[in-house]
């Protein structure tokens, strides 16, 4: 039985109607992108394009199919993301699947992978990268779906995360130069890498709460969690950088902008120094690059 929503499903119900009523109902409750929401729903729900949208409004559609949109429509007014309720989020130029162990992308964390793309060395020869956190795979997955020479691991700690990373290496043709551990971050690695990314949890513990509920109640807490002061996964990565790293390396990070300082601080009493940092779309450090000096 699905729940009473926001939609008409039953009666003479077309495209049109149900994308306006979308609209219309996102924009009312207030919801930052409604219309764009709207869109995406109605075209992956009802299987239509954009251009259907508009050249065929008056498509009949079925009552399953508006009970299914109602019911998704449903959810994204309760706060679930559009990306959680498809389970799929575009990164990069990568459509990746998500579940509940992996954290949605995040478009910032795109200033990682052009970081790492400017700082990887121009060589024919194999490189090898290792992403500590790996997710869904949408760092690694990005850079290798750039470099043909460069070859990844992706560790992380949540089984979930590596099935899905692996599925997602596979149905972008990637997974012959991926494969996917679990492990404390470096903790299984050995100093043979060319490049460390790691976009680590980094939310203090007790700020947890207070974070926008689309995040707070949908994203694992393992993804989120780096600690009291949000720091204790960057002391980790950065104690077994020397472990991962051949010499010349570099290891990238993602930051949350506010704690830039104390990441370096953290970084540099392990004796690592900054090589690069770089800005996210909104103009705040979001990536640094570190080296052995
Ligand atoms: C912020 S998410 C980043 C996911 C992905 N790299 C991305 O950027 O979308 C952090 C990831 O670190 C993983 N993680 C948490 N603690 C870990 C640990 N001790 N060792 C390895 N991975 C860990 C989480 O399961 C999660 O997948």
């Amino acid at each position: 039985m699905v729940e009473e929503g926001p939609l008409p499903v039953t009666g003479d119900i077309d495209l049109a109607g149900l994308y306006t009523t979308l609209k219309r109902v996102f924009r009312e409750a207030g919801l930052p992108t409604p219309d764009l929401d709207a869109r995406l729903l109605v075209i992956e729900t009802l299987g239509v394009s954009t251009a259907q949208l508009i050249a065929n409004p008056r498509l009949p559609i079925s009552e399953e199919l508006a009970r299914e949109l109602n019911e998704r429509a449903r959810l994204r007014l309760s706060g679930q993301s559009i990306g959680r309720i498809l389970g799929r989020r575009a990164f990069w130029s990568l459509d990746l699947r998500l579940n509940r162990d992996t954290l949605e992308p995040r478009p910032e964390t795109e200033t990682v992978v052009e970081l790492a793309l400017s700082l990887l060395p121009a060589v024919e020869t194999p490189l090898l990268i290792a992403d500590l956190g790996v997710g869904t795979g949408a760092i690694l997955l990005a850079i290798l779906s750039e470099r043909l020479n460069a070859f990844g691991i992706g560790i992380d700690i949540a089984e979930g995360a590596l099935r899905e990373a692996e599925r997602n290496a596979e149905r972008h043709n990637l997974a012959d130069r991926a494969v996917f551990a679990i492990g404390n971050f470096g903790a299984p690695l050995a100093p043979v890498f060319d490049m460390v990314v790691s976009n680590p949890p980094y939310v203090a513990t007790a700020t947890i709460a207070d974070l926008d509920p689309v995040v707070r109640d949908h994203d694992p807490r393992l993804a989120l969690d780096g600690g009291e002061d949000g720091l204790d996964c960057y002391r980790t990565v950065f104690s077994q950088a020397s472990g991962m790293l051949k010499p010349g390396g570099t290891l990238i990070v993602e930051i949350d902008p506010a704690a830039r300082d104390a990441v370096i601080a953290v970084a540099e009493a392990r004796g690592l120094s900054v090589a690069a940092v770089a800005d996210d779309l909104n103009g705040d450090a979001r990536a640094v690059a570190f080296r052995f000096a």
